[in-house]
Protein backbone atom coordinates (compact mmCIF):
# COMPACT_ATOMS: atom_id res chain seq x y z
CA UNK A 1 0.00 0.00 0.00
CA UNK A 2 1.22 3.21 -0.86
CA UNK A 3 1.92 5.85 1.71
CA UNK A 4 0.01 8.25 -0.16
CA UNK A 5 -3.36 6.49 0.37
CA UNK A 6 -4.21 8.60 3.53
CA UNK A 7 -3.79 12.31 4.11
CA UNK A 8 -4.90 14.54 7.11
CA UNK A 9 -8.30 14.78 6.41
CA UNK A 10 -8.53 10.77 6.65
CA UNK A 11 -7.89 10.91 9.90
CA UNK A 12 -9.77 14.04 11.00
CA UNK A 13 -13.02 12.60 10.31
CA UNK A 14 -16.12 14.45 11.62
CA UNK A 15 -15.94 13.07 15.31
CA UNK A 16 -12.35 13.14 15.65
CA UNK A 17 -13.02 17.36 14.57
CA UNK A 18 -15.93 17.70 17.33
CA UNK A 19 -13.54 15.76 20.08
CA UNK A 20 -10.81 18.38 19.36
CA UNK A 21 -13.22 21.20 19.65
CA UNK A 22 -14.21 20.44 22.69
CA UNK A 23 -10.73 20.48 24.04
CA UNK A 24 -10.14 23.47 22.88
CA UNK A 25 -13.48 24.62 24.31
CA UNK A 26 -12.94 23.15 27.56
CA UNK A 27 -9.60 24.73 28.05
CA UNK A 28 -11.08 28.34 28.33
CA UNK A 29 -13.18 27.39 31.47
CA UNK A 30 -9.45 26.05 33.44
CA UNK A 31 -7.41 28.87 31.26
CA UNK A 32 -9.81 31.57 33.11
CA UNK A 33 -9.20 30.67 36.77
CA UNK A 34 -5.67 29.49 35.83
CA UNK A 35 -4.62 33.12 34.46
CA UNK A 36 -6.52 34.67 37.07
CA UNK A 37 -4.38 32.98 39.71
CA UNK A 38 -1.20 33.65 38.43
CA UNK A 39 -1.61 37.51 37.42
CA UNK A 40 -3.02 40.01 39.93
CA UNK A 41 -3.79 42.11 36.83
CA UNK A 42 -6.08 39.43 34.99
CA UNK A 43 -7.31 39.11 38.19
CA UNK A 44 -8.36 42.12 38.83
CA UNK A 45 -10.57 41.74 35.24
CA UNK A 46 -14.07 41.19 35.18
CA UNK A 47 -14.85 37.67 34.83
CA UNK A 48 -16.94 38.60 31.52
CA UNK A 49 -14.20 40.58 30.03
CA UNK A 50 -11.86 37.50 30.86
CA UNK A 51 -14.68 35.05 28.79
CA UNK A 52 -14.93 37.27 26.12
CA UNK A 53 -11.49 37.27 25.70
CA UNK A 54 -10.95 33.97 25.48
CA UNK A 55 -14.10 33.11 23.55
CA UNK A 56 -12.00 35.43 20.64
CA UNK A 57 -9.08 33.16 20.70
CA UNK A 58 -10.88 29.94 20.97
CA UNK A 59 -12.39 31.00 17.59
CA UNK A 60 -9.29 32.03 16.45
CA UNK A 61 -7.65 28.53 17.39
CA UNK A 62 -10.54 26.73 15.30
CA UNK A 63 -9.70 29.03 12.23
CA UNK A 64 -5.94 28.21 12.71
CA UNK A 65 -6.49 24.71 13.14
CA UNK A 66 -8.59 24.23 9.88
CA UNK A 67 -5.94 26.30 8.36
CA UNK A 68 -3.06 24.37 8.85
CA UNK A 69 -5.10 21.36 7.79
CA UNK A 70 -5.60 22.54 4.91
CA UNK A 71 -2.35 24.00 3.71
CA UNK A 72 -0.65 20.28 5.33
CA UNK A 73 -2.99 18.12 4.03
CA UNK A 74 -0.84 16.24 2.23
CA UNK A 75 1.56 13.96 3.68
CA UNK A 76 4.58 14.95 5.00
CA UNK A 77 7.60 12.51 3.69
CA UNK A 78 8.76 9.94 7.08
CA UNK A 79 6.26 11.21 9.07
CA UNK A 80 3.10 9.19 10.39
CA UNK A 81 -0.05 10.89 10.31
CA UNK A 82 -0.85 10.58 14.11
CA UNK A 83 2.74 12.91 14.23
CA UNK A 84 2.35 15.14 11.75
CA UNK A 85 -1.41 15.78 12.91
CA UNK A 86 0.07 16.18 16.37
CA UNK A 87 2.57 18.93 15.13
CA UNK A 88 0.10 20.95 13.68
CA UNK A 89 -1.91 20.86 16.89
CA UNK A 90 1.95 21.94 18.60
CA UNK A 91 1.72 24.88 16.21
CA UNK A 92 -1.93 26.13 16.12
CA UNK A 93 -1.93 26.06 20.16
CA UNK A 94 1.24 28.48 19.71
CA UNK A 95 -0.22 30.72 17.34
CA UNK A 96 -3.42 31.32 19.98
CA UNK A 97 -0.81 32.48 22.20
CA UNK A 98 0.41 34.45 20.10
CA UNK A 99 -2.69 35.75 19.49
CA UNK A 100 -3.93 35.77 23.26
CA UNK A 101 -0.72 37.88 23.72
CA UNK A 102 -1.34 40.30 20.78
CA UNK A 103 -5.13 40.76 21.94
CA UNK A 104 -4.26 41.09 25.40
CA UNK A 105 -1.88 43.92 24.67
CA UNK A 106 -4.09 45.58 22.21
CA UNK A 107 -6.70 45.81 25.36
CA UNK A 108 -4.75 46.42 27.62
CA UNK A 109 -1.76 47.94 27.09
CA UNK A 110 -1.33 49.59 30.84
CA UNK A 111 -0.39 46.29 32.24
CA UNK A 112 2.96 45.15 32.39
CA UNK A 113 4.58 42.83 29.67
CA UNK A 114 4.81 40.25 32.46
CA UNK A 115 0.69 39.70 32.56
CA UNK A 116 0.83 39.34 29.02
CA UNK A 117 3.30 36.49 28.85
CA UNK A 118 2.05 34.68 31.70
CA UNK A 119 -1.14 34.72 29.16
CA UNK A 120 1.00 33.27 25.96
CA UNK A 121 2.90 30.85 28.97
CA UNK A 122 -0.71 29.14 29.95
CA UNK A 123 -1.75 28.45 26.47
CA UNK A 124 1.77 26.67 25.95
CA UNK A 125 0.93 24.91 28.68
CA UNK A 126 -1.76 23.95 28.60
CA UNK A 127 -2.50 23.83 25.26
CA UNK A 128 0.34 22.96 22.96
CA UNK A 129 2.14 20.57 25.77
CA UNK A 130 -0.61 19.20 28.07
CA UNK A 131 -3.70 18.85 25.56
CA UNK A 132 -1.61 17.92 22.51
CA UNK A 133 -0.82 15.44 24.16
CA UNK A 134 -4.37 14.35 24.13
CA UNK A 135 -4.92 15.23 21.07
CA UNK A 136 -2.27 12.61 19.94
CA UNK A 137 -4.20 9.86 21.71
CA UNK A 138 -7.42 10.85 19.78
CA UNK A 139 -5.44 10.79 16.23
CA UNK A 140 -3.60 7.66 16.98
CA UNK A 141 -6.77 6.24 17.81
CA UNK A 142 -8.40 7.61 14.80
CA UNK A 143 -5.25 6.11 12.43
CA UNK A 144 -6.19 2.54 13.91
CA UNK A 145 -9.19 2.48 12.50
CA UNK A 146 -8.47 4.21 9.07
CA UNK A 147 -5.87 1.70 8.68
CA UNK A 148 -7.35 -1.48 9.76
CA UNK A 149 -9.14 -2.54 6.38
CA UNK A 150 -6.20 -1.92 4.28
CA UNK A 151 -2.50 -2.13 5.71
CA UNK A 152 -1.46 1.12 5.46
CA UNK A 153 1.65 1.74 8.01
CA UNK A 154 5.21 3.22 8.46
CA UNK A 155 7.37 1.91 11.40
CA UNK A 156 9.23 5.04 11.79
CA UNK A 157 7.78 6.06 15.03
CA UNK A 158 9.54 4.76 18.18
CA UNK A 159 7.64 4.05 21.25
CA UNK A 160 10.04 4.96 23.74
CA UNK A 161 10.64 8.34 22.08
CA UNK A 162 7.14 8.57 22.79
CA UNK A 163 6.84 7.17 26.24
CA UNK A 164 9.62 10.11 27.00
CA UNK A 165 7.93 12.55 25.25
CA UNK A 166 4.72 12.49 27.39
CA UNK A 167 6.42 11.92 30.45
CA UNK A 168 8.72 15.31 29.92
CA UNK A 169 5.15 17.25 29.11
CA UNK A 170 3.36 15.76 32.61
CA UNK A 171 6.72 16.73 34.37
CA UNK A 172 7.61 20.11 33.00
CA UNK A 173 4.20 21.87 32.79
CA UNK A 174 2.75 21.23 35.88
CA UNK A 175 6.27 22.75 37.50
CA UNK A 176 5.65 26.01 34.94
CA UNK A 177 1.64 26.07 36.43
CA UNK A 178 2.90 25.69 40.06
CA UNK A 179 6.18 27.83 39.59
CA UNK A 180 3.71 30.44 38.22
CA UNK A 181 0.99 30.44 40.48
CA UNK A 182 3.14 30.45 43.67
CA UNK A 183 5.23 33.40 42.40
CA UNK A 184 1.85 34.99 41.90
CA UNK A 185 1.12 34.87 45.90
CA UNK A 186 4.45 35.37 46.62
CA UNK A 187 3.90 38.95 44.95
CA UNK A 188 0.88 38.90 46.99
CA UNK A 189 2.98 38.06 50.46
CA UNK A 190 0.43 35.16 50.97
CA UNK A 191 3.14 32.55 50.89
CA UNK A 192 6.37 32.70 51.74
CA UNK A 193 9.70 33.24 49.13
CA UNK A 194 11.09 30.03 50.05
CA UNK A 195 8.13 27.94 48.47
CA UNK A 196 9.08 28.97 45.23
CA UNK A 197 12.54 27.97 46.16
CA UNK A 198 10.98 24.16 47.12
CA UNK A 199 8.82 23.99 44.61
CA UNK A 200 11.68 24.71 41.90
CA UNK A 201 13.85 22.33 43.90
CA UNK A 202 11.51 19.19 43.53
CA UNK A 203 10.67 20.21 40.21
CA UNK A 204 14.06 19.76 39.23
CA UNK A 205 14.27 16.29 40.75
CA UNK A 206 11.09 15.52 38.79
CA UNK A 207 13.38 16.76 35.94
CA UNK A 208 16.11 14.36 36.25
CA UNK A 209 14.43 11.57 36.81
CA UNK A 210 12.20 11.78 34.16
CA UNK A 211 15.69 12.34 32.03
CA UNK A 212 17.35 9.44 33.66
CA UNK A 213 14.52 7.45 33.24
CA UNK A 214 14.17 8.40 29.33
CA UNK A 215 17.26 7.06 29.02
CA UNK A 216 17.29 4.13 30.77
CA UNK A 217 14.06 3.26 28.56
CA UNK A 218 15.82 4.00 25.49
CA UNK A 219 18.38 1.91 25.84
CA UNK A 220 16.92 -1.29 26.63
CA UNK A 221 14.46 -0.55 23.71
CA UNK A 222 17.31 -0.64 21.41
CA UNK A 223 18.77 -3.71 23.09
CA UNK A 224 15.49 -5.39 22.05
CA UNK A 225 15.39 -4.16 18.62
CA UNK A 226 18.85 -5.41 17.91
CA UNK A 227 17.76 -9.04 19.41
CA UNK A 228 14.87 -8.89 16.88
CA UNK A 229 17.40 -8.09 14.16
CA UNK A 230 20.15 -10.88 15.09
CA UNK A 231 17.09 -13.36 15.02
CA UNK A 232 16.24 -12.09 11.86
CA UNK A 233 20.30 -12.29 10.75
CA UNK A 234 20.43 -15.26 11.74
CA UNK A 235 22.68 -14.67 14.63
CA UNK A 236 20.72 -16.95 17.10
CA UNK A 237 23.20 -17.06 19.48
CA UNK A 238 23.74 -12.70 19.68
CA UNK A 239 20.92 -12.23 21.71
CA UNK A 240 20.72 -9.90 24.76
CA UNK A 241 18.50 -10.01 27.93
CA UNK A 242 17.50 -6.91 30.04
CA UNK A 243 17.44 -7.28 33.49
CA UNK A 244 14.07 -5.43 34.16
CA UNK A 245 11.40 -6.90 36.54
CA UNK A 246 8.73 -6.08 33.97
CA UNK A 247 7.47 -6.53 30.50
CA UNK A 248 10.38 -5.28 28.83
CA UNK A 249 12.82 -8.05 30.45
CA UNK A 250 10.13 -10.52 29.70
CA UNK A 251 10.35 -9.96 26.09
CA UNK A 252 13.95 -9.79 26.17
CA UNK A 253 14.01 -13.40 28.02
CA UNK A 254 11.12 -14.43 25.68
CA UNK A 255 13.49 -13.80 22.59
CA UNK A 256 16.25 -15.18 23.87
CA UNK A 257 14.67 -18.78 24.54
CA UNK A 258 12.65 -18.35 21.13
CA UNK A 259 15.90 -17.36 19.58
CA UNK A 260 17.72 -20.28 21.24
CA UNK A 261 14.32 -22.60 19.95
CA UNK A 262 15.02 -21.68 16.29
CA UNK A 263 18.40 -22.20 16.43
CA UNK A 264 17.80 -25.85 17.75
CA UNK A 265 15.36 -27.19 15.26
CA UNK A 266 17.33 -25.44 12.64
CA UNK A 267 20.14 -27.63 13.79
CA UNK A 268 17.90 -30.42 13.72
CA UNK A 269 16.49 -29.78 10.65
CA UNK A 270 20.38 -29.39 8.76
CA UNK A 271 21.29 -33.04 10.47
CA UNK A 272 17.98 -34.12 8.55
CA UNK A 273 19.04 -32.95 5.30
CA UNK A 274 22.33 -34.20 5.76
CA UNK A 275 20.91 -37.47 6.08
CA UNK A 276 18.35 -37.68 3.59
CA UNK A 277 21.41 -36.37 1.04
CA UNK A 278 23.70 -38.88 2.61
CA UNK A 279 20.94 -41.78 2.06
CA UNK A 280 20.40 -40.43 -1.28
CA UNK A 281 23.97 -40.78 -2.53
CA UNK A 282 24.01 -44.23 -1.28
CA UNK A 283 20.91 -45.00 -3.15
CA UNK A 284 22.40 -43.75 -6.19
CA UNK A 285 25.85 -45.86 -5.34
CA UNK A 286 24.20 -49.06 -4.98
CA UNK A 287 21.64 -48.98 -7.65
CA UNK A 288 25.12 -47.89 -10.21
CA UNK A 289 26.72 -50.80 -8.22
CA UNK A 290 24.04 -53.64 -8.75
CA UNK A 291 24.32 -52.79 -12.66
CA UNK A 292 28.08 -52.90 -12.15
CA UNK A 293 27.88 -56.10 -10.14
CA UNK A 294 25.45 -58.29 -12.95
CA UNK A 295 28.09 -57.32 -15.14
CA UNK A 296 30.51 -58.48 -13.13
CA UNK A 297 32.49 -55.45 -12.86
CA UNK A 298 34.64 -54.61 -10.14
CA UNK A 299 33.10 -52.88 -6.81
CA UNK A 300 34.96 -48.92 -7.12
CA UNK A 301 34.07 -48.65 -10.78
CA UNK A 302 31.57 -46.50 -9.52
CA UNK A 303 32.93 -44.42 -7.38
CA UNK A 304 35.93 -43.45 -9.04
CA UNK A 305 33.84 -42.85 -12.23
CA UNK A 306 31.68 -40.94 -9.96
CA UNK A 307 34.93 -38.63 -8.88
CA UNK A 308 36.69 -38.70 -12.43
CA UNK A 309 33.84 -37.02 -13.87
CA UNK A 310 33.40 -34.17 -10.91
CA UNK A 311 37.23 -33.52 -11.24
CA UNK A 312 36.91 -32.95 -15.07
CA UNK A 313 33.46 -30.89 -14.47
CA UNK A 314 35.24 -28.55 -12.65
CA UNK A 315 38.78 -27.99 -14.64
CA UNK A 316 36.20 -27.56 -17.56
CA UNK A 317 35.23 -24.71 -15.65
CA UNK A 318 30.90 -26.23 -14.79
CA UNK A 319 29.72 -24.43 -11.38
CA UNK A 320 30.78 -26.67 -8.38
CA UNK A 321 27.07 -27.68 -8.31
CA UNK A 322 26.81 -29.37 -11.46
CA UNK A 323 29.91 -30.87 -10.71
CA UNK A 324 28.99 -31.93 -7.15
CA UNK A 325 25.44 -33.56 -9.10
CA UNK A 326 27.43 -34.85 -11.64
CA UNK A 327 29.49 -36.70 -9.71
CA UNK A 328 26.42 -38.37 -7.89
CA UNK A 329 24.45 -38.50 -11.00
CA UNK A 330 27.50 -40.86 -12.93
CA UNK A 331 27.79 -43.86 -10.98
CA UNK A 332 24.38 -44.74 -12.90
CA UNK A 333 25.59 -44.27 -16.49
CA UNK A 334 25.15 -48.28 -16.71
CA UNK A 335 21.86 -48.92 -14.63
CA UNK A 336 19.89 -49.95 -17.88
CA UNK A 337 22.04 -53.29 -18.25
CA UNK A 338 20.07 -54.53 -14.66
CA UNK A 339 17.93 -55.23 -17.48
CA UNK A 340 19.67 -56.59 -19.95
CA UNK A 341 20.06 -60.82 -19.90
CA UNK A 342 22.77 -62.09 -18.16
CA UNK A 343 23.45 -64.45 -21.29
CA UNK A 344 24.28 -61.28 -23.22
CA UNK A 345 25.64 -59.06 -20.18
CA UNK A 346 28.22 -61.65 -19.12
CA UNK A 347 28.80 -63.70 -22.00
CA UNK A 348 32.48 -64.91 -22.39
CA UNK A 349 32.92 -64.85 -25.92
CA UNK A 350 32.80 -62.12 -28.34
CA UNK A 351 28.91 -60.80 -29.17
CA UNK A 352 26.99 -61.36 -31.97
CA UNK A 353 25.87 -58.43 -34.27
CA UNK A 354 22.41 -59.08 -32.71
CA UNK A 355 23.67 -59.63 -28.83
CA UNK A 356 25.39 -56.24 -29.54
CA UNK A 357 22.59 -54.76 -30.69
CA UNK A 358 20.72 -55.76 -27.56
CA UNK A 359 23.24 -54.49 -24.95
CA UNK A 360 23.18 -51.44 -26.80
CA UNK A 361 19.82 -50.67 -25.49
CA UNK A 362 21.22 -49.75 -22.03
CA UNK A 363 21.57 -46.44 -22.77
CA UNK A 364 18.00 -46.18 -23.33
CA UNK A 365 16.56 -48.43 -21.00
CA UNK A 366 18.43 -46.81 -18.38
CA UNK A 367 17.70 -43.07 -19.17
CA UNK A 368 13.46 -44.94 -19.57
CA UNK A 369 13.73 -45.61 -15.78
CA UNK A 370 15.11 -42.48 -14.66
CA UNK A 371 13.26 -39.56 -16.98
CA UNK A 372 9.88 -39.45 -14.62
CA UNK A 373 11.63 -38.14 -11.93
CA UNK A 374 11.93 -34.54 -11.57
CA UNK A 375 14.75 -35.12 -8.78
CA UNK A 376 17.88 -33.03 -10.15
CA UNK A 377 20.54 -36.16 -9.41
CA UNK A 378 17.96 -38.68 -11.41
CA UNK A 379 17.12 -36.15 -14.33
CA UNK A 380 21.33 -35.77 -14.53
CA UNK A 381 21.29 -39.55 -14.40
CA UNK A 382 18.71 -40.14 -16.73
CA UNK A 383 21.16 -37.59 -19.57
CA UNK A 384 24.46 -39.74 -18.27
CA UNK A 385 22.83 -42.90 -19.13
CA UNK A 386 21.38 -42.07 -22.47
CA UNK A 387 24.66 -40.46 -23.94
CA UNK A 388 26.97 -41.97 -22.10
CA UNK A 389 27.68 -43.88 -25.20
CA UNK A 390 27.27 -41.03 -27.39
CA UNK A 391 30.60 -40.16 -29.72
CA UNK A 392 31.93 -36.89 -30.45
CA UNK A 393 32.29 -37.46 -34.39
CA UNK A 394 28.04 -39.00 -34.48
CA UNK A 395 28.99 -42.90 -34.62
CA UNK A 396 27.88 -43.55 -31.25
CA UNK A 397 24.61 -44.80 -29.64
CA UNK A 398 21.71 -45.09 -28.94
CA UNK A 399 20.61 -41.57 -31.57
CA UNK A 400 24.47 -40.99 -32.95
CA UNK A 401 24.65 -37.20 -31.70
CA UNK A 402 27.64 -35.23 -32.40
CA UNK A 403 29.97 -32.45 -30.67
CA UNK A 404 27.36 -30.48 -28.76
CA UNK A 405 24.31 -31.94 -28.97
CA UNK A 406 25.62 -34.81 -26.60
CA UNK A 407 25.19 -33.28 -23.09
CA UNK A 408 28.67 -32.15 -21.29
CA UNK A 409 27.23 -35.04 -18.57
CA UNK A 410 27.70 -37.69 -21.49
CA UNK A 411 30.91 -36.61 -22.97
CA UNK A 412 32.33 -36.36 -19.73
CA UNK A 413 31.16 -39.47 -18.51
CA UNK A 414 32.19 -41.12 -21.57
CA UNK A 415 35.95 -40.00 -20.96
CA UNK A 416 35.65 -41.06 -17.24
CA UNK A 417 33.97 -44.32 -17.92
CA UNK A 418 36.16 -45.67 -20.61
CA UNK A 419 39.40 -44.92 -19.05
CA UNK A 420 38.43 -46.73 -15.85
CA UNK A 421 37.05 -49.59 -17.84
CA UNK A 422 39.96 -50.06 -19.93
CA UNK A 423 42.67 -49.79 -17.07
CA UNK A 424 40.08 -52.64 -14.86
CA UNK A 425 40.22 -55.93 -15.10
CA UNK A 426 36.97 -57.50 -16.86
CA UNK A 427 35.59 -60.84 -17.33
CA UNK A 428 36.80 -60.65 -21.00
CA UNK A 429 40.20 -58.97 -21.00
CA UNK A 430 42.65 -57.69 -18.73
CA UNK A 431 43.72 -54.34 -17.55
CA UNK A 432 45.11 -51.86 -19.93
CA UNK A 433 48.57 -50.43 -19.47
CA UNK A 434 48.66 -46.60 -19.05
CA UNK A 435 50.35 -45.84 -22.10
CA UNK A 436 48.04 -47.77 -24.20
CA UNK A 437 45.11 -46.33 -22.79
CA UNK A 438 47.02 -42.74 -23.31
CA UNK A 439 47.39 -43.88 -26.98
CA UNK A 440 44.34 -44.48 -27.66
CA UNK A 441 42.47 -42.06 -25.67
CA UNK A 442 44.88 -39.04 -28.17
CA UNK A 443 43.74 -41.09 -30.99
CA UNK A 444 39.58 -41.13 -30.33
CA UNK A 445 40.13 -37.56 -29.80
CA UNK A 446 38.03 -35.63 -31.56
CA UNK A 447 36.64 -39.22 -32.94
CA UNK A 448 34.95 -40.53 -29.87
CA UNK A 449 35.62 -38.15 -27.27
CA UNK A 450 35.03 -34.47 -27.07
CA UNK A 451 38.44 -33.00 -27.79
CA UNK A 452 38.63 -30.48 -25.50
CA UNK A 453 37.45 -33.24 -22.70
CA UNK A 454 40.58 -35.23 -23.48
CA UNK A 455 42.90 -32.28 -23.32
CA UNK A 456 41.71 -31.57 -19.91
CA UNK A 457 41.93 -35.11 -19.00
CA UNK A 458 45.58 -34.92 -19.79
CA UNK A 459 46.20 -31.43 -17.83
CA UNK A 460 45.12 -32.99 -15.49
CA UNK A 461 46.36 -36.79 -15.11
CA UNK A 462 48.27 -36.39 -11.69
CA UNK A 463 45.03 -35.54 -9.99
CA UNK A 464 43.14 -38.89 -11.88
CA UNK A 465 45.73 -40.51 -11.26
CA UNK A 466 45.93 -39.93 -7.73
CA UNK A 467 41.99 -40.92 -8.02
CA UNK A 468 42.92 -44.15 -9.14
CA UNK A 469 45.12 -44.64 -6.26
CA UNK A 470 43.07 -43.81 -3.40
CA UNK A 471 40.12 -46.07 -4.48
CA UNK A 472 41.69 -48.99 -5.75
CA UNK A 473 39.69 -52.18 -6.49
CA UNK A 474 40.67 -55.07 -3.64
CA UNK A 475 40.47 -58.37 -3.93
FE1 LIG B 1 27.37 -48.24 -20.72
FE1 LIG C 1 30.82 -48.25 -16.59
Amino acid sequence: MQATKYTIQDLLNFKTRVILYLFSLSSIVFLQTFCTNICPFIDGLQPLQLLRNLFIIFILHLLYRELLYYIFKENIKNLSLPRQAYFLSIISWVLAGISAFILHNYLYPNFPISSHLKIFSSYITLGAAILCQLEYIVFEKRYKEISKDIQYTIFNEKLSRRIIETFLIFTVAPIITLLLIVRRFNLDGVVDEHVTLELFYVGSLMLISAIIFAKVLKEDTKIIINNIKNVKNKEYLNTKTINRPDELGEISYAIKEMSASIKQGICKIEDLNEEIINTQKEIIYTMGEIAETRNKETGFHVKRVAEYSKLLALKLGLPKEEAELLKQASPMHDIGKIAIADSILNKLGKLTFEEFEIMKTHAQLGFEMLKHSNKPILKAAAIVSLMHHEKWDGTGYPNALKKEDIHIYGRITAVADVFDALGSDRIYKKAWEDEKIFKLFKEEKGKHFDPKIIDCFFENLDEILKIRESLKDIY
